[in-house]
């Protein structure tokens, strides 16, 4: 298609590009790795679960966690009547993500940002998403075009911070959360991931990457801390399998995760 010319909105007055979504939130963190995604996903799937109409962008053009997360990896998207791009689905989220669109799950996207920039438009204004109650952003990790992009052409709701315990974590974390306080976007709280684990035989607890991070984080910025959530081997391994954890895993894990979306909501 034609490259569209893009008229860039400001973090003061925000464009609209998803009037047909009720409210944006984006998952967001200063650093890479401490499960952005999965948490994400996780509460995508929470929110559906309470009946609502829930879509998911996949906003990590080089790093697309989200097809694999939902096991919809093999699926590529199609275009309707209207030439539109047809969202994948599954677990009653729509789901959209450049990984969707490439021809093999290796196939590497070697884009300058203002190319990956206009794709993520077009996945904002050429997706049949139909009329949603939540659409949800999975941010790549930093500080970057992305974020300050997502906060210019929408009028983000709030933004879910995820970090682990540890200092090198919080530390990039307090980068990100300045970041979105500086451009006036909402914080809606941090999810502290990997909190804790707990060893399955002795029902031992360890606190493998420290404790208090996250309480410290949100005391310091004054921000709701909305949730923790175990280092879990099946987390690791239901998302590998593409089959969700707020789904399939143990109660305890449910439950951390409707919790958050409770407080989110
Ligand atoms: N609570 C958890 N317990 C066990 N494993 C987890 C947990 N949360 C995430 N993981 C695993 O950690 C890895 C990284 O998670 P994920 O891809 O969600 O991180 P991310 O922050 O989105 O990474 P990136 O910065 O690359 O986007 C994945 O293999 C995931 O399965
Ligand atoms: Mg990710």
């Amino acid at each position: 298609m034609p490259k569209k010319s893009i008229t860039y909105g400001s973090t003061q007055h925000p464009n609209n590009r998803a009037p047909y979504a009720k409210k944006v939130i984006a998952v967001s963190s200063g650093k890479g790795g401490v499960g952005k995604s999965t948490v994400c996903a996780n509460l995508a799937v929470a929110l559906a679960q309470k009946g609502l109409h829930v879509g998911l962008l996949d906003a990590d053009i080089y790093g697309p966690s989200i097809p694999r997360l939902f096991g919809v990896e093999n699926e590529k998207i199609g275009w309707n009547d209207d030439n539109k791009m047809m969202p994948s689905e599954n677990f009653g989220v729509k789901l959209m993500s450049v990984g969707l669109t490439t021809p093999k799950s290796d196939t590497p996207l070697v884009w300058r940002s203002s190319v990956a920039i206009s794709a993520l438009i077009q996945f904002l204004e050429d997706v049949a998403w139909g009329e949603l109650d939540y659409l949800i952003i999975d941010m790549p990790p930093g500080t970057g075009d992305v974020q300050l992009t997502m906060a210019q052409e929408l009028p983000l709701s709030g933004v879910v911070l995820v970090t682990t315990p540890q200092m090198l974590s919080t530390d990039d974390v307090s980068r990100a959360l300045v970041m979105f306080q500086d451009i006036k976007v909402p914080i809606l709280g941090v999810v502290e991931n990997m909190s804790y684990f707990t060893a399955p035989d002795t029902g031992t607890r360890y606190n493998i990457f420290g404790t208090g991070g996250a309480q410290k984080l949100c005391h310091t910025y004054g921000v709701s801390l909305l949730g923790q959530i175990p280092l879990d081997s099946d987390i690791m391994n239901l998302c590998d399998e593409g089959k969700m954890a707020v789904v399939f895993g143990k109660e305890e894990i449910k439950k951390s995760y409707q919790t958050i979306v409770e407080k989110i909501s």
